[in-house]
């Protein structure tokens, strides 16, 4: 069970100067010229006899974004090295680019095996100082995470930073940053929890595991913790997710996670698609890239860890989590095409397409989450390849039946980087949906697969607001982006976890 490790750099704040500061490597960051250098740089370059304002002079450091260059210092500083990293243009800056700058320093600090770096943060650019830090350390721990758990060869040639020193002057500077670094590490830290759950083979994180995992969380922060077995799913009345989840030989579970900050506190029911294998059942997929889908629990990842983050940041909410876990096979015992369902909601489903699963699990998820007569819903499914098909990889497809919600995701999506692009749900593509002998079918044609997807869940949330995000794109990636590695990306975390923060 416990292949996932906590992060192990260590990271703090530290009284100090950057020019008078001793330690294996200095961080420092510059635009491009003709921009004056910033406030740390100026005073290490003073202290350096102008070198590095020598050095821009020259054209030998443009400060491109994410430009590196490494410089020995030779005694000239307390620190043994100086690491310049470009910011571009100062007119296009933004935390997004901050994000992408720390992560790049980091990964090559890490790449050249260098094991402790200083970085002196100031404010600037009209951000301040726990806005910095925090971003810095977001963009730095993620962008390098790595998943090497299941590798057992060469292990000491695994290169990790081990020490970070964030550097403050003033007594409440230093505060900020300090609450910046733990705001940026504890959202890191739920990040690296989904990626660790997505990166997982699926022969270890079964249902089951993802159950556990649950109860550790639930047990290390005092959360309420329910888990319903596949028998229990059928005598409620689920039987969406129960005959999904028949295929196959690793039990089902039906996994909610409560976390209440206090009584009276806005109910939020987040929901998140937990197949963790999905063959397509019956309606096999081609076993061309089939290994991907061990990905198709990072709905369920992303809402396990957005209730970790939200329990230690003291959100206050009530926020429950719902997490359908099954994987999708095909098996004497499978639900087949033509199969008709009856869901917890009491509507009919007739089976077009094994493979159109996770629409089914959750229609059941969502139901359940009335009973908790929640302010909003919110559910995260890598839902449809037809999703990928429109918005490409780095996207997340939005849609929902309540603007004000739909804006507010937009905000926070704005703020974290993480796109997300809204699709229509018309009253007109339920016609896709009818059947001829059930309330409506699991699939349309193949028009609009995305929206299709987001109007069958429509059906199971009555007038609650509600918004869906279909993550197949962005759940794992197989090029890296700025401070996102290739794989389970933990797309949708820090998406929610911006919106609870801003809430009210
Ligand atoms: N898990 C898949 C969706 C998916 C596809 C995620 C590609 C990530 C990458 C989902 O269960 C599925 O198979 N959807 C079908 C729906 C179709 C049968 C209407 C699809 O997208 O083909
Ligand atoms: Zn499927
Ligand atoms: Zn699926």
């Amino acid at each position: 069970m416990n292949f996932m490790k906590g992060k192990t750099m260590e990271i703090r704040v530290e009284k100090g100067r950057p020019e008078k500061f001793s330690c294996e490597l200095l961080l420092l960051f510059a635009f491009e010229p003709p921009e004056p250098l910033e406030a740390p740089l100026q005073s290490v370059d003073l202290e350096w006899k102008g070198f590095v304002s020598t050095l821009t002079k020259q054209g030998d450091f443009k400060g491109e974004l994410f430009e590196c260059r490494l410089l020995h210092t030779q005694g000239a500083l307390p620190a043994q090295r100086v690491l310049l990293t470009g910011l571009g243009k100062k007119g296009e800056f933004d935390l997004e680019k901050w994000r992408g700058a720390a992560s790049k320093a980091g990964q090559f600090i890490r790449n050249s095996g260098i094991k402790q770096f200083a970085f002196p943060i100031k404010s600037f650019e009209g951000h301040s100082e726990a806005e910095l830090a925090e971003s810095f350390v977001s963009g730095l721990l993620l962008g390098v995470y790595q998943f090497n758990e299941f590798k057992t060869l060469e292990r000491d040639k695994i290169k990790e930073i081990g020490e970070v020193i964030l550097l403050g002057e003033k007594a409440n500077e230093i505060k900020l940053i300090g609450d910046g670094l733990r705001t940026g590490q504890t959202i890191s830290d739920a990040v690296y929890l989904a990626r660790d759950l997505v990166n997982g083979p699926s022969n270890q994180v079964t249902p089951t595991f993802l159950a556990e995992k649950a109860k550790q969380i639930a047990k290390d922060h005092g959360m309420e913790i329910q888990v319903l077995e596949v028998g229990q799913a059928e005598a409620l009345g689920m039987g969406a997710f129960v005959a999904v989840a028949k295929g196959s030989q690793e039990p089902g579970k039906f996994i909610v996670l409560e976390y209440n900050k206090g009584k009276g506190l806005d109910t939020i029911a987040l929901v998140g698609k937990g197949i963790t294998f999905d063959s397509g059942g019956i309606s096999i997929k081609p076993s061309e890239n089939m290994e991907r889908m061990k990905d198709d629990m990072s709905g369920a990842a992303a809402v396990l860890a957005t209730l970790q983050a939200a329990s230690r940041l003291n959100l206050p909410f009530h926020l429950v989590g719902i997490m359908p876990a099954t994987e999708n096979l095909p098996s004497g015992k499978a639900y087949k095409p033509g199969d008709i369902l009856k869901t917890l909601s009491g509507q009919t489903v007739e089976v077009i397409s094994t493979d159109a699963e996770g629409r089914l699990i959750l229609s059941d998820a969502l139901t359940y989450s009335l009973r908790y007569q929640p302010k909003a819903i919110i559910d995260l499914a890598t839902l449809t390849g037809a999703c990928v098909i429109a918005l490409g990889d780095f996207v997340i497809g939005l849609f929902g039946n309540d603007d004000a919600l739909l804006k507010r995701i937009e905000e926070a999506s704005s703020k974290t980087g993480e796109k997300a692009w809204r699709f229509p749900l018309w009253d007109e593509y339920f016609e896709y949906l009818k059947s001829d002998a059930a309330d409506f079918r699991n699939v349309g044609t193949r028009a609009a697969g995305a929206i299709i997807g987001g109007i069958f869940l429509r059906k199971f949330v009555e007038k609650i607001p509600w918004v869906h995000l279909d993550i197949a794109g962005p759940a794992s990636i197989d090029k890296e982006r700025p401070y996102i590695p290739k794989g389970g990306t933990g797309a949708g975390v820090r998406l929610l976890i911006q919106l609870l923060r801003d809430w009210k």
